[in-house]
């Protein structure tokens, strides 16, 4: 991917190694449950992996074509990786169905701040729930323990060096109305718009991206996920 112009800042991110899959707790929202990955997740995920119309929107830009390869993807989210990611496994609340995915799959990418990422089943879209678990997943990252931090961020993603506020980003194709929707929704915006060689396998010329960032300071209105909101006991956990 073409290199964005960075500047560096002193920030804070959530420190390093992460709490492990086996220290965080599921939590809930209106109707979601949130929860880090296990390996009975494979089929789940793998039936969202074969839905062209999600996987077009990833890095790799194709379906998965055997279990192996849904595996091996979500390594990146298990352990020893979880020490470094912080993705999620999606359920409906009322059934336990895997209706999708998503977290922060990069703590330091493209633009420097931690990114994140999300998918859902094409069956559930337009009901809301990517911008309800968005609102929680922002809600509950700026919970976690933090250090201070000197980092290399894109340079329009801030007024300029010294002292920022801590962002999350997202980096999402143009014609991603959808996903822009959402992100805007949970209260990001929108810092840039560029073109760049397609990387995924298969596409051939250019692909027109959008940068979002959205600030911790503007996070105060939102409510905290994690204080007010019951956790899961393992024994309360729908079948999934
Ligand atoms: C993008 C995605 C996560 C959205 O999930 P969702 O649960 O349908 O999202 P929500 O229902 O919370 O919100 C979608 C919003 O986009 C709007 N929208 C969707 N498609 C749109 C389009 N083509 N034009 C205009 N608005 C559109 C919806 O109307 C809604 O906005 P509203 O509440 O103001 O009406 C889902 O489509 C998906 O998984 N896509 C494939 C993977 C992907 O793109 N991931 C994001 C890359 S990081």
């Amino acid at each position: 991917m073409a290199e964005q112009p960075k500047v560096t800042v002193k920030t804070f991110l959530p420190t390093q190694p992460l709490p492990p899959n086996s220290e965080r707790k599921p939590f809930h929202t209106e109707r979601l449950i949130i929860r880090p990955f296990t390996e009975d997740d494979v089929d789940g995920l793998h039936a969202i992996h074969r839905q062209p119309e999600v996987m077009i929107y990833t890095m790799k830009g194709r379906i998965d074509e055997t279990k192996e390869e849904t595996r091996k993807s979500m390594a990146r989210f298990m352990p020893p990786n979880d020490l470094h990611t912080y993705s999620n496994i999606i359920c409906l609340k009322s059934t336990g169905e895997i209706i999708g995915m998503g977290g922060v799959a990069r703590p330091e990418q493209k633009f420097g701040w931690p990114e994140i990422g999300y998918m859902f089943k094409k069956e559930v879209w337009g009901q809301g729930y990517a911008t309800e678990f968005l609102k929680a997943l922002v809600s509950f990252w700026w919970t976690l323990p933090r250090s201070e931090i000197e980092l290399g961020v894109d340079a329009q993603s801030v007024d300029g060096p010294g002292e920022v506020p801590e962002m999350l980003s997202a980096l999402i194709d143009q014609s991603n109305i959808g996903s822009q929707r959402v992100l805007e929704k949970a209260g990001f915006r929108e810092f840039k718009r560029w073109d760049e060689p397609d990387a995924r396998e298969g596409h051939e010329g250019d692909v027109h991206l959008v940068g979002f960032v959205l600030s911790s300071a503007g996070q105060k209105g939102y409510r905290t996920v994690g204080s007010d909101v019951p956790v899961l006991e393992p024994t309360d956990q729908p079948p999934v």
